[in-house]
């Protein structure tokens, strides 16, 4: 099954007994940096952290690959009166067209991985702006949770991938096995 079909599957039936999507908490710890401003959030599934940035001010763009989750996203977005701009996409087949000209106050990404991001994501985010990124990585207490090696990160990866920025939060949660970043573009 491709990656839309399978979670197009997993998000309708979540659909059926589905609460109001709650933001990362290590995100909205994050709040007292979060003014306001231009939002991403990559791969939003059902629009948890798109929907707390935009109570927080921002105009966000949240794109997936999932069209059950998007029109959620979208219909969520209208009902309670949010800018957000949600968008079908899949991120593996970019094109250098995608949101050309565009920059953001901060960019997310939970939960999902593909290392060839990280240019774009770098280039996309404001001088001054934020980045944060949470996800599995290959941490020595957990079994593979479910998730491949392929999308788990290594450990301190998003250290060493972000070393020219200013690292604000860093976590390895070995219980969790889970590595997140938050970091500021000097
Ligand atoms: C584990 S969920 C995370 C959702 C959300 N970011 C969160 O933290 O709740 C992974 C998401 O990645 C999306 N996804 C998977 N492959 C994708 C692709 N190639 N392009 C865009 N989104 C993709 C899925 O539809 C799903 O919503």
């Amino acid at each position: 099954m491709d990656s839309k079909s399978k979670w197009n599957s997993k998000y309708k039936e979540r659909m059926n007994n589905l609460k109001e999507p709650v933001p990362n908490p290590r995100l909205k710890k994050q709040s007292d940096f979060l003014k306001g401003g231009t939002a991403l959030d990559l791969a939003c599934g059902l629009g948890g952290n798109s929907l707390f940035l935009a109570r927080k001010n921002y105009q966000v763009h949240a794109v997936d690959i999932s069209d059950v989750a998007i029109t959620f996203v979208r219909d969520k977005a209208e009902q309670d009166h949010l800018k957000i701009q949600a968008q079908i996409c899949d991120l593996t087949e970019l094109n250098h067209t995608f949101l050309v000209n565009q920059t953001f106050d901060i960019v997310v990404i939970s939960y999902y991985l593909d290392r060839a991001l990280f240019p774009m994501v770098k280039n996309l985010i404001k001088v001054g702006g934020y980045f944060f990124m949470e996800t599995f990585f290959q941490s020595q207490m957990h079994g593979n949770q479910g998730v491949s090696n392929q999308y788990k990160l290594n450990p301190k990866e998003l250290l060493g991938e972000f070393k020219d920025w200013d690292i604000l939060f860093f976590e390895e949660n070995e219980q969790e096995g889970v590595q997140t970043i938050f970091c500021q573009k000097r």
